[in-house]
């Protein structure tokens, strides 16, 4: 059957799969970790499947929602640690064995999750490309409605490879669509040269000029130039597939106010949530990936981000995995890291190569899998509160931290390479 016949099959599929699950259980969450006072908590960082997430907000209070979800590439995603460059780590899947209609059924049940938590001046943003745009674009006119279709934005960029069997694909498609007729929407402005490079002297018509020449501004068009992030970019987190803050920043505040909500379900590095800190928004990112969650983590640690990590569904509770633990000790007013346990590394899709590097690194110096640790000073053995991150820049992590007021427990969290959260108590 072709997908243009499965597509009539995909929306009434969806429709019947939302309301089984919106009229189900919301599943089980726990609070992990908040990184200051609840009253600066700005962000919310998910770990777990974001059907489970969406079942758990409430209807009506999201501004706007932006996502870029696997595009239908039947590819699988691995990212290279800065740290430990030879060992790759699994990313996320993109693989459906039931071809398209599995992977449009997919998108079409968070499509009317998303409907439901908009507010009715919000609207949704979803990154694709080629693979299954034009798909996704006739789901979300049956699901959104064809009228509440704003634009459909070209990004451009440079990279990547070409071929001669087609013209160099250097773009991705974001389809727009507002909730309702009343979204809020402010358009940047852009430069416009002049032709020539000359000035027109039009009346009424302010002119600019700058070291290209002469330019007007002009309401910002649905083609953008935005590079992706560079090998040596400081936004770079090493997670694949990773999408430029000045994407994000420029949807943000097209489409939402200081102090709204906005979120990402398929929020991989935190690159929305990161963006949203910046500019005053409160946020919800979610990922069902460790690699995704941690490497989040460290870059709102790194940009002292207020957030709460909050896990939900399957195995809600549980910090720790695989028997990963870091081991410390305290010694005078410091806490130092002594050494981890590696523990069982087989679920995490490691091919020869990496588990290679991987058992030589766990044998000479299991510290340097650690790619950062917190410690609170006075952990009251259910939510985790860091009085201090320590994150590792390229290099291998700082060992010890200083404690300034240390309490009864002294609790360790530490990351590993490949995502994986352990803790140890170190009783006064
Ligand atoms: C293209 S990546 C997002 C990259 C992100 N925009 C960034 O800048 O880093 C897609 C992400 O969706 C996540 N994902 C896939 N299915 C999911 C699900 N059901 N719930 C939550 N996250 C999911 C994957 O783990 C992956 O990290």
């Amino acid at each position: 059957m072709s997908t243009l016949t499965e597509l009539t099959q995909v929306t009434e599929d969806a429709a019947r799969l939302y309301n089984q699950i919106i009229r189900g259980a919301v599943k089980e969450s726990t609070t992990l970790l908040k990184t200051t006072a609840e009253a600066q908590i700005q962000g919310k960082l998910v770990f777990g499947n974001n059907i489970d997430l969406m079942r758990s907000l409430e209807c009506g209070k999201v501004q706007l929602v932006y996502i870029d979800p696997p595009f239908f590439s039947n590819a699988n995603y691995k990212s290279k640690h800065a740290k430990t460059g030879k060992i790759e780590r699994h990313a996320y899947t993109d693989e459906w064995p039931g071809g398209m209609k599995e992977y449009l059924t997919m998108l079409a049940v968070r499509f009317h999750f998303i409907k439901h938590l908009l507010s009715d001046t919000g609207s949704v943003w979803v990154h694709l490309d080629w693979h299954a745009a034009h798909y996704v674009k006739i789901i979300m006119d049956e699901i959104f409605g064809e009228e509440n279709f704003v634009n459909e934005i070209i990004w451009n960029y440079k990279s990547g490879g070409s071929t001669k069997r087609y013209f160099a694909r250097k773009h991705d498609t974001l389809l727009f669509y507002s909730k309702t007729d009343k979204y809020y929407l402010n358009i940047p402005k852009e430069k416009s040269y002049n032709r020539k490079l000359k000035p027109y002297k039009f009346k009424g018509v302010e002119e600019f000029e700058d070291e290209l020449g002469w330019y007007t501004l002009v309401n910002m068009k649905d083609v953008w130039q935005i590079d992706m992030v560079g090998r040596t970019s400081g936004e770079r987190t090493g997670y694949a597939t990773q999408k430029p803050e000045a994407l994000l920043s420029r949807i943000i505040e097209s489409c939402s106010r200081e102090g709204d909500t906005v979120c990402d379900f398929f929020g991989g590095s935190g690159t929305l949530a990161a963006v949203a800190s910046k500019l005053g928004r409160s946020w919800i990112s979610c990922d069902i990936g460790a690699s995704a969650i941690s490497a989040a983590e460290k870059r709102l640690a790194g940009i002292g981000a207020g957030f709460e990590l909050i896990k939900i569904g399957e195995g809600a509770g549980s910090s720790a995995c695989d028997g990963f633990r870091p081991k410390a000790r305290r010694a005078g007013s410091l806490a130092a890291l002594t050494g981890c346990e590696p523990g069982d590394v087989s679920g995490l899709r490691l091919d020869a190569k990496s588990r290679k590097h991987y058992e030589k690194l766990a044998a000479e110096n299991p510290l340097a899998l650690i790619d950062y640790w917190c410690v609170d000073e006075d952990y009251d053995g259910i939510v985790f509160r860091p009085s201090a991150y320590i994150l590792s820049k390229g290099g291998e992590v700082e060992k010890s931290a200083e404690l300034k007021k240390p309490g009864k427990r002294v609790a360790i969290r530490a990351v590993d390479i490949f995502g994986r959260a352990g803790m140890c108590i170190l009783e006064a």
